[in-house]
């Protein structure tokens, strides 16, 4: 076994929540050449996938099958003065950081969102209407059986929170963005001061559910009540009502109490308003068997 793979590997520390479980095998490829190696090399195994671990639960317990991380995958090449492939566990806030010092922008309605690249185009991660995939030229992924697939722009779907790129593990974008314009800082820091609001300051997964349309999940939350709600250590925020956050005086929160309390929250939401609040953190599933 390389030293990029581990049998029995706690999980918790991938997430940005700090729970969840153990997994049986668990492996931080540094290469995509490598990653398809492990794959076609895997039998009967559940895949799953972590990148930067700050939208997830991670289940309780054994997780068993193969766990992949795609932090390594952290590499930028550049095609030319505005476009790069880009490693899907290159991290989205250095990438900001790297399209300043390049005298590029567009992405200025992702400052302050943490995670990596790869796991922000899975979900289209974004703010104010915007999302990361809108920069996507192309999607390479290997699939199943460990063979690259490409998907040029046109090939996926995308739209708010949504990629259509399931059963596949994204292992570079190849992006395009514009030149820097004069307000860009700006932007930024009017992106950025919206998340003042946000409990920043506790371990969370960010926003608990989606803005169902037209309205927002925060409000909703707050006007039924959810405020200060707690499952074991985890706790509704009392700053944003759509954070669920672990409790820091309880070391031994679960993922089972996030979840539940989540549960008890959109019920709590649709007897009261009729609306049914769909959950933005994704919950670890295979995503796919080898
Ligand atoms: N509100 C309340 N009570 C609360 C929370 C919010 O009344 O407890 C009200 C606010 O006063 C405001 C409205 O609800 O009038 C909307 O709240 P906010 O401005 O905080 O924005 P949001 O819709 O909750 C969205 C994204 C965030 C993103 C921010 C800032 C979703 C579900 N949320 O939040 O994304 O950071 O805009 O751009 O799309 C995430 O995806 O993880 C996330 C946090």
């Amino acid at each position: 076994m390389r030293d990029t793979e581990k049998n029995n590997f706690p999980l918790s520390a991938l997430s940005t929540l700090g729970t969840g479980g153990t997994a049986e095998f668990f492996t931080q490829p540094d290469s995509i050449s490598e990653l398809q190696k492990i794959l076609k090399a895997a039998k009967n195994l559940p895949v799953y996938v972590i990148g930067g671990g700050s939208n997830i639960v991670i289940p309780d317990g054994k997780i068993n099958g193969l766990t992949v991380c795609t932090r390594s995958l952290n590499f930028i090449e550049w095609h030319n003065n505005s476009t790069a492939e880009i490693g899907a566990g290159f991290p989205l806030p250095l990438l900001l950081k790297t399209l300043t010092e390049r005298n590029l922008g567009g992405l200025e309605f992702a400052a302050g969102i943490p995670g990596t690249l790869g796991g922000a185009v899975s979900g289209n991660a974004g703010a104010g209407g915007r999302g990361v995939c809108e920069f996507v030229d192309a999607v390479k992924a290997v699939d199943s059986s460990g063979e690259i697939r490409t998907f040029k722009r046109g090939e996926f779907e995308y739209g708010y929170r949504y990629c259509s790129l399931k059963g596949v593990i994204i292992v570079s974008l190849t992006m395009t963005f514009r030149k820097a314009q004069d307000d860009d800082a700006d932007k930024r820091e009017e992106f950025l001061s919206k998340r003042k609001s946000q409990p920043l300051e506790s371990r969370s997964a960010g926003c608990t559910f989606k803005n169902p349309e037209g309205n927002s999940a925060g409000k909703l939350l707050d006007e039924c009540g959810c405020k200060g709600l707690s499952v074991g250590g985890a706790k509704v925020s009392e700053k944003h009502a759509n954070f669920i956050i672990i409790n820091s005086n309880n070391g031994n929160a679960a993922s089972s109490d996030v979840l539940e309390l989540s549960e008890l929250c959109a019920k709590k939401v649709f007897e009261r308003t009729g609306i049914r609040l769909e959950r933005e953190i994704k919950i670890l599933i295979p995503c796919f068997f080898v």
